[in-house]
């Protein structure tokens, strides 16, 4: 009984830390394990849902996209998947997709989004603190990025993790891509290409 009191102080004293801490960013080594109530604090939630964004994102890529790519099928993936016959979607596509039915949920509590300084989809354009936060992960490899802002009067928990060039599809795809501005850089492997958003409101 004594050990749990001991850990529901540090717990208390870790959401207070939590609570007075905005607009910066800190690696994970300093992140609270959980709040007062019992509950979890943004940074373990956003990325609790990250981890599960990243593995379903792999598996789709390696166990479908590669898997088909490598038995050579008649079915590929492809950008105009919705006009063109026996494709699918791309990973980003599939990301989106999975994205844009959460962010309607009023119920999940939160929205997730990709983001980029030179995003092939507007729709995915950085803005706010994102912009900060994908410098940040750019100049801090290894680590993520976690800050509070403000949208509408509303004040939320946003965290950033790094997408980077891991595969050459990646770069090769991007760089040649029709979409792309006058401004778009010559990605390379292991380029921070974008970064995953979690936001989540808090009070
Ligand atoms: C075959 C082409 C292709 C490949 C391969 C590809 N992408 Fe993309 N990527 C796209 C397209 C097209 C979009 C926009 C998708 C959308 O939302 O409609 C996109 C979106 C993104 C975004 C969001 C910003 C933006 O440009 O809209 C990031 C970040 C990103 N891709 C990173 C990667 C990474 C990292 C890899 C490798 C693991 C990768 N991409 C592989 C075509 C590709």
């Amino acid at each position: 009984m004594k050990r749990l009191n001991t850990n529901m102080a540090m717990v208390a004293l870790a959401a207070m830390v939590l609570s007075t801490f905005s607009g910066c960013s800190r690696s994970e080594a300093e992140a609270p394990a959980a709040t007062s109530s019992g509950g979890i604090s943004p940074q373990k939630f956003a990325d609790a849902v990250h981890a599960v964004m990243m593995a379903d994102r792999t598996v789709y890529a390696k166990q479908v996209v590669t898997r088909l790519k490598k038995q050579d099928a008649p079915v590929s993936p492809s950008e105009y998947w919705q006009d063109e016959d026996h494709t699918i979607p791309l990973p980003a596509q599939m990301f989106r997709m999975g994205a844009e039915i959460v962010n309607e949920d009023p119920t999940a509590g939160f929205t997730y989004s990709l983001t980029s300084q030179w995003p092939l989809n507007p729709q995915h354009q950085a803005k706010g603190v994102e912009v900060e936060g994908l410098k940040f992960l750019a100049e801090n490899p290894g680590e993520n990025f976690y800050s509070e802002e403000e949208i509408a009067g509303k004040k939320y928990f946003t965290a950033l993790y790094a997408d980077k060039a891991v595969a050459e599809a990646c770069w090769t795809c991007h760089n040649e891509h029709a979409n792309r501005g006058a401004d778009y850089p010559e990605f390379k492997e292991g380029d921070v290409m974008g970064g995953v958003v979690v936001r989540l409101p808090i009070d």
